[in-house]
This record gives structure tokens, sequence and C-alpha cells, in this order.
């Protein structure tokens, strides 16, 4: 239950931050999710008093009695977005109101209580405040932020969901999320495991979907590619997403996107394609996708373009497919132009070069 109480923050500074040529050694290649900034926010969540105790202290290990809930049933959620540093020299986060919007869905459905989303934008802003000097001033880096919620009972009994709760935002420098810059990324069909299945988590950002994945990833790897992507439960036959990211299909100058069918993440980049799709003169269709489709339509020619896209990986073209006993190459395999020119955009905005028609940037500092 979401209790509309303005929360202020305690603060508590660290009095063991890096100084400015650690931080600056880390700004020069912080690869993605490695490092993190001096400090986090932690909200509790008790039933029947709400959400309390609001503050933002030094980054550092959690103390957790081994009986803690999250531990054993991983009841947890979490988001991902980033804080930019525009050409102004601001710094803005891409539309964080989407982000604690989904975060409450997320929460709905892992039966955890629901933040304010003003609450949860504020302790946004405070932890980039607090840490600004970490957002990279590089060209096409960022500041990845982590909000996460977890359940912090200790018991091991299933009757019922956690009465206590911790929220926490942690900060990471990031460059890009595949290294090797704006490269055409290899896909495997999973035909053997199931990401979701109806009435499931996948619309839900849970960690236990996250789990459930990496031997499918493994598998992507041992078979020569990047990334897996999931198709639907049922029949292995409708292309749903990849990895962390959200597919697009572009067919000359339509794109096609998998509907939200509750089997897979409503991604906020997503929706924004979809919405930008318009302003650049494109269609834009979600509807189910399946995989003789997708293999048919680069045979013809007429699919001549697919991206994938999310907040770490931004706009990445996929190059080719590869499943049980097929293969093929989209395009030339190369990245294609609606793909370079939706990126731009997308990029253009979150940077600031490019004017925000759809108030998608938000300021903090
Ligand atoms: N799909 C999955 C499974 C993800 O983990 C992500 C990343 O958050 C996305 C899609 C893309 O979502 P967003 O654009 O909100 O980052
Ligand atoms: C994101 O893009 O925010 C993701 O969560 C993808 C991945 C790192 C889990």
């Amino acid at each position: 239950m979401t209790i509309a109480q303005k929360l202020s923050f305690d603060v508590q500074l660290s009095d063991h931050a890096r100084t400015a040529a650690e931080r600056e050694q880390v700004l020069t290649n912080p690869g993605f999710g490695q490092t993190f900034t001096d400090h986090m926010v932690v909200i509790d969540y008790t039933d029947g008093r709400g959400w309390h105790d609001a503050r933002l202290v030094p980054y550092g290990p959690l103390s957790l009695d081994p009986a803690t809930s999250v531990l054993h049933y991983a009841q947890e959620l979490f988001e991902g977005l980033k804080a930019y540093r525009q050409v102004n020299g601001s710094i803005v986060a891409f539309r964080p109101y989407a982000n604690a919007a989904r975060l409450n869905r997320s929460a709905a459905r892992m039966a955890m209580p629901e933040l304010p989303e003003e609450t949860f934008v504020e302790s946004l802003e405070l932890l980039v405040q607090t840490d600004r000097e970490w957002v990279p001033t590089t060209e096409g880096h960022s500041l990845y932020l982590r909000p996460f919620l977890i359940a912090t009972q200790v018991g091991l009994g299933v009757n019922y969901p956690s009465r206590t709760y911790s929220y926490i935002v942690i900060a990471s420098p990031a460059a890009s999320y595949f290294s090797g810059g704006v490269k055409p990324v290899s896909v495997w069909l999973s035909t053997e495991y199931t990401r979701a299945a109806p009435g499931g988590t996948g619309f839900a950002k849970c960690g236990g979907n996250y789990a459930a994945a990496f031997v499918a990833q493994r598998q992507a790897v041992e078979n020569g590619c990047d990334q897996v992507v999931w198709l639907d439960a049922q029949a292995h036959e409708y292309v749903e997403e990849m990895g962390g990211m959200n597919l697009f299909f572009v067919f000359g100058d339509e794109l096609v996107t998998p509907a939200l069918t509750g089997t897979l993440l409503p991604g906020i980049t997503r929706e924004s394609i979809l919405t930008l799709a318009a302003d650049l003169g494109l269609e834009a269709e979600e509807r189910l996708v399946s995989v003789e489709e997708w293999q048919a339509g680069c045979e013809s020619g007429e699919l001549t373009e697919v991206f994938a896209c999310g907040t770490a990986a931004v706009v990445t073209p996929v190059g080719s497919v590869k499943g049980a006993g097929r293969a093929w190459t989209i395009g030339d395999g190369t990245p294609g132009p609606v793909t370079m020119r939706v990126r731009e955009e997308l990029v253009g905005i979150q940077y600031g070069s490019r004017p925000d028609p759809h108030g998608w940037v938000h300021k903090i500092c």
C-alpha cells in the first residue's frame, strides 16, 4: 500500500570518498556495472508503518541475517535508468517517472509495497546530486542508476509475503554495455528454455527472471552468439525479447515490435521509440512476430533491419540469427540506416543535442 507522506532524507556523507584522481581513473574506462559511486540511498518499509528511515549513506555492504526472505525466495525487484551529462553541462535523468510506474507494477506482481513516485524520483535526485562528479563527461558515457527493493523479513515461512522491505539505490558510471561500440550483435533463438509464461512474472523486472535466463545466455555464447532471444512459452514460435533488451523489426519504413503480451518487459526505450517513430516519419506497429516471418522477411529482403533497445544497450543492431538447425543474416549484417537514425534521435534527446518535444528529460542539477 502506498503511504503518501513526504519523507525527509537523513544525509550521512562518506568519510572515505574516492579522491578526484581515483575517480578520474575509473571514469577513463568505466565498463558496465563494475564500480560504484561513494554513496547509496536506503529507505525501509514496515507493514502498518509504511516507508521510513530514508537516508543517504556511504556506499557499502549490507548486513543481512542468513534467514532473510530475499536470500531464499527472491522476493526482489529492480529498475535501471541513466543520468546523462548534457551538452549544456546540466545533469538529467531520462523518464524517471516511467521507471517509478514500472517499479510499482513489478511491486504489485511481487506482493511488495509500492513506493510513491515522488519518493522514487527524489531518491535518484539526492544520490545523483551528491555524487554528481561521478557522472561521466565522455560522449556516450552515463551514470547508470540501479534502484532495487528487497524483502528483509527474517524467517523461512512462505505463508505470507515479507512484512519488511528495504529500497536501495546505487549508481555506477557506465560506458557502452557492449564493448566495441555500435557493432551488430549475433543472437541465439532459445527453444530449449522459456523466460516467462502467461500468468508469470515476465512483465515484472524481478531478479528471478534474470536468474532463470543465465543458462540460456550461456548456451547462446556456447553457440557463438552474443545474446539469447526469447520465444513464447507455448510454441516457441513467436519472438518476445532479447536478454535485457526489447526488439524492433524494420520493414522498409515501418517499425514492428512484439506486442506486450504480459510475458515480456515493457521497456521504456521501446515505448519511447514507438513515440519517436512518428516524429521520424516511420510507421510503428505492435504485434506478434514469428521466427518464420523473421527468417522469410530477411530472405525476401522485406525485413531490412533488426535492432535491440534498452537503457543499458541504447539501440544496438542485430546482425545475424542462429537457432537449432537454422541460421541467417539480417540485411548485409551491418548497422542499417533506420537503426542508426533512431539511435541518433534518442541519444540526441538524452544528451541534449536535440530538442525534447515529449518532455522526457528530467533535470537533476
Ligand atoms: N527487456 C528486459 C528483459 C530488460 O531487462 C530490459 C532492461 O531494462 C529491457 C527489456 C529494456 O527496458 P528499458 O528500455 O526500460 O531499459
Ligand atoms: C537495463 O537496461 O537497465 C537493464 O536492466 C539491462 C540489464 C543490465 C539487466
